[in-house]
């Protein structure tokens, strides 16, 4: 893992360990599931790729690692961290996507991922300020922020993304508060 990825790793997880303490969640989940999220993060395409068609992921994670390198560790991190809890595994599967009905701790993966602190993108303070009073908010609003970004960069769209942003959106008007859309 080069020196840039490490600090993000380590980065992550002391956010979501934060953000755990602060939404009631499981701080040990949190810490292993931000550890395990990018372990397959700068790996040649080429393995990648092995990797999909070896484990049976879906052909659409051909090619992209963007999406691909989430979905490979989850499938991976049973058996080689002998990982076993599912909530563990949905987070590390679902943290570049997101996906409707988002656990606590997916939530928490999601949006450590989006604001630890060496993240710098125009938006991301938003997204912490967010983080800090309402998880569903700052999901939404980097949710937002990756549709645009894939939109305007002519990317493959996963679905998940696009049905996580109507979830937060239903689940934010539900709870009565204002958002961007
Ligand atoms: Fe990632
Ligand atoms: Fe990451």
């Amino acid at each position: 893992m080069s020196e840039k990825r490490r600090l993000h790793t380590y980065g992550v997880c002391e956010t979501a360990a934060k953000l755990a303490q602060h939404y009631g969640c499981d701080t040990e989940k949190a810490r292993l599931a931000a550890l395990l999220h990018d372990i397959y993060r700068g790996i040649p395409s080429s393995t990648l790729d092995y990797y999909v068609r070896h484990l049976g992921l879906d052909e659409k994670y051909l090619g992209n690692a963007n999406l691909a390198h989430g979905k490979i560790a989850a499938a991976t991190c049973g058996r080689e961290f002998g990982v076993t809890d599912s909530d563990v595994i949905n987070a590390v599967s679902y943290h570049t996507t997101g996906r409707a009905g988002m656990s606590l701790l997916e939530e928490i993966i999601y949006v450590a991922d989006a604001i630890e602190p060496g993240r710098d993108y125009p938006g991301v303070e938003e997204i912490r300020r967010a983080a800090e009073e309402d998880l569903d908010r700052a999901c939404l609003i980097s949710l937002a922020h990756t549709i645009d970004y894939v939109k305007s960069e002519g990317k493959y769209l996963d679905q998940d993304t696009i049905r996580a942003r109507e979830y937060f959106t239903d689940k934010l008007n539900k709870k009565g508060e204002q958002h961007d859309k």
